[in-house]
């Protein structure tokens, strides 16, 4: 029978990006870029967030394309944040149709029909893409928000020179983790609503909550990450680029309170999951582990 390590190396591998869907995602992003091109002034457009940086989850959905607007095109920077999102979502309803298109506080979301299969298998296919426009702003960009009613500057590289950083003073594991942990936040049996919001969190609050040297064990490891994200969920985390608002401020008091309460949960069947292990019930400890994160994590 397979450790409990060696489960998590599995379970970590099947978090990781790989060719096919590179390629998919390439596809994609190309496909939805040369009709926007049809329709907007568009400098020019990237794969960016989490995919990006490899901190995102499976299945793969959501993966953000910035689309940097020509100043010399339609000035939408000054005019409110919900007439560039207006615009983006009935050019892409026209192609896509009303049921695949939806809208979001900075993006426009297009859903591809793609199928998951009960071990969140995809057949190595992004399920949707988020299409952001955006304004070059110096070194910055700024983006809409349509909740706040206001422009957001925000700066990818400054996130993924971090995520980069932070990887490499933790003995290249810590983007496994902080993908595991968004996985477990994908998990159905929290209902419709994630624990964490937005997942993006995770990655900010593992920027201070992951530190000291990786010592060697993911199963300690994690239920230490569980219990020090419960400790701290309740805390204020700002952008660590220092330029948007808040990312703590994606939830307030009572989902605040929800999310602690299910991460407290997490770490507490974490111990119980070393416990088996540690009583040589290898088979029931990777059971826990299933349980804890869903169908990726293996058995066998
Ligand atoms: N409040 C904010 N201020 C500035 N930049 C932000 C803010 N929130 C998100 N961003 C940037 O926009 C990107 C996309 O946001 P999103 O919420 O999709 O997060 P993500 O990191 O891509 O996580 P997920 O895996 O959930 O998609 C982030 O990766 C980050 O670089
Ligand atoms: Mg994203």
């Amino acid at each position: 029978m397979m450790t409990v390590n060696e489960a998590f190396r599995k379970f970590k591998s099947r978090l990781e990006l790989n060719d096919k869907e590179q390629a998919n995602a390439s596809a994609r992003h190309t496909e939805v870029r040369d009709y926007l091109d049809t329709k907007f002034a568009i400098e020019r457009s990237f794969l960016t967030g989490s995919y990006a940086r490899h901190t995102k989850t499976k299945p793969l959905k959501d993966i953000d394309i910035f689309f940097v607007l020509k100043k010399s095109g339609k000035d939408y920077r000054s005019m409110a944040p919900s007439v560039i999102l207006g615009d983006f979502y009935d050019a892409l309803v026209e192609k896509y149709g009303k049921a695949a298109v939806r809208k979001q506080g900075r993006s426009i979301n297009v859903d591809f029909g793609v199928v998951v299969d009960a071990d969140d298998n995809t057949d190595y296919r992004v399920m949707s893409v988020d299409a952001v426009p955006a304004y070059a702003a110096a070194e910055d960009y700024e983006i809409p928000d349509a909740d706040k009613g206001a422009w957001i500057k925000t700066n990818p590289e400054t996130h993924a020179e971090k995520a980069t950083a932070a990887h490499q003073a933790y003995s290249s594991e810590w983007k496994g983790l902080v993908r595991m942990v968004k996985y477990w936040n994908n998990n159905p049996r929290h209902g419709d609503d994630k624990p964490v919001k937005p997942s993006f969190l995770i990655e900010v609050m593992a920027l201070q909550c992951l530190y000291g040297d990786w010592q060697g064990r993911f199963d300690y490891e994690i239920q230490a990450f569980f219990a020090t994200l419960a400790d701290r969920i309740l805390e204020a985390w700002p952008d660590p680029a220092g330029l948007g608002p808040p990312i703590s401020d994606g939830m307030d008091a009572k989902q605040k309170q929800r999310a602690r309460t299910l991460l407290q949960t997490a770490s507490r069947e974490a111990s119980i999951a070393i416990d088996h292990a540690r009583q040589g019930r290898n088979g029931e400890a990777l059971k826990a582990w299933r349980a804890l994160f869903g169908p990726k994590f293996p058995l066998s």
